[in-house]
């Protein structure tokens, strides 16, 4: 019998059933434990999705609390950790830091504790990452503020516009949970050894790094600065494609339409600019999008490329402040969330991960 080989990169294999998400590519729909993203977004703050992805439904305002005090004693914990860390900042990228950086945490029980242990020192050491790159010390976390907002103030140095907050945290919901991407099947192949939640952060943070994955929104913004007007947006893109190089933020496994997380994002812009904080690029963001789509199509008839959800990330992250070297990092302190979950799932489901391969190569000669 011919052996059945998947595809490369696996489309179509399906490795887990899950409650935690269902992303349908086909109608451009993103749905978190029986939540619409667009929903989630609007009426949910980064500490309710973490309860929802870790404890299954969206917490109560008291639970919401103890949620938010052990996020904030878990940042509390990891800035004291900072001492201990060796190097790990000063490595040159901000993912760098972060995996050699969350590779000291202890691990630990699996519980809520543990949790925003693992979450609440991925917040400090990017931040912290962040500061001593631009040679400034790293600043304190203030366990009373919320998880988005205690970011951009240990980020920034400077006490945050609260629409910026709102902004960030709209953010950090919308990509806290995205199915079987490569970072969350990752943490899920390690976690199905019953090896630990700290190593199934790490490895996880080493899959997101990847421009393909998660190191996107940085080079959309380089993109929007090399573009400048949008006049020179389809010049520009032709250049590109013709040189057979990819144009970050379009195209996706899955989605078959405009990925629905990207019109979250420009909603959470627009009530930006009516709060009076002004996007550098959101007009041009929308110029080069038709643009791109338009030349991609051309390119590629037969199979739409639309924006995915990293082209606005970029339009957000820079509109509330951060540099664009912080844009994957601040990715990690919202997935951290879904990898958990996904981590607990896969705890349970308590069965290995190990598929087969083919073996094409030589095999030894046969005794004379
Ligand atoms: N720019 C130019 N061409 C692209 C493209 C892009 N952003 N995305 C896909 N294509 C091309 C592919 O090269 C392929 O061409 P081919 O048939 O001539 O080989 C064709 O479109 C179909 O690609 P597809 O199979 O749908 O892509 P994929 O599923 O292997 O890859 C991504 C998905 C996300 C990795 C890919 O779209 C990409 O590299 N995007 C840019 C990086 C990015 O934004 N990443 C963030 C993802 S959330």
């Amino acid at each position: 019998m011919a052996t059945q080989i998947a595809k490369g990169g696996l489309e179509g294999v399906v490795v887990a059933e899950t409650t935690l998400s269902r992303v349908d590519g086909e109608r451009g729909r993103l749905v978190v434990r029986g939540h619409d993203v667009e929903s989630l977004a609007k009426t949910t703050a980064f500490e309710g999705v973490f309860g929802l992805l870790l404890e299954g439904a969206l917490p109560t305002p008291a639970r919401q609390r103890e949620i938010s005090s052990a996020l904030g004693a878990g940042r509390q914990e990891a800035f004291e950790l900072l001492g201990g860390i060796g190097d790990a900042l000063s490595a040159p990228s901000g993912m760098d830091a972060l995996r050699a950086s969350l590779a000291h945490l202890r691990p630990g029980d699996g519980d809520l504790t543990e949790h925003a242990r693992i979450a609440g020192a991925t917040h400090v050491f990017a931040a912290a990452w962040s500061r001593t790159h631009r040679g400034q010390a790293p600043i304190a976390p203030d366990p009373s503020q919320g998880h988005a907002a205690d970011y951009l103030r240990t980020v920034t140095g400077t006490a945050p516009d609260p629409a910026c907050s709102a902004a960030l945290d709209a953010y950090l919901v919308t990509v806290a949970e995205h199915g079987m991407n490569a970072s969350t099947f990752t943490a899920r192949v390690v976690a199905s050894t019953q090896s630990d939640r700290v190593s199934a952060v790490v490895a996880a943070i080493g899959a997101l790094k990847g421009p393909l994955h998660g190191g996107a929104p940085g080079p959309v913004l380089d993109m929007l600065d090399a573009i400048g007007e949008p006049e020179r947006a389809e010049a520009w893109l032709t250049e590109e494609l013709e040189a057979g190089r990819r144009i970050m933020g379009l195209g996706h496994r899955v989605y078959r339409v405009r990925d629905p997380r990207g019109a979250v994002l420009e909603t959470a812009i627009e009530r930006l600019e009516r709060r009076g904080v002004r996007s550098h690029y959101l007009r041009l963001a929308r110029s080069v999008e038709q643009a791109a789509i338009g030349a991609l199509a051309k390119r590629h008839p037969n199979r739409r490329l639309e924006t995915n959800v990293e082209f606005y990330t970029a339009v957000v992250l820079d509109a509330v402040g951060l540099e664009r070297e912080m844009f994957t990092p601040t990715f990690a302190v919202a997935r951290v969330a879904g990898w958990l979950a996904h981590a607990e799932e896969q705890f349970a489901a308590g069965r290995i991960i190990r598929p087969s391969q083919h073996y094409v190569g030589p095999m030894p000669e046969a005794a004379a």
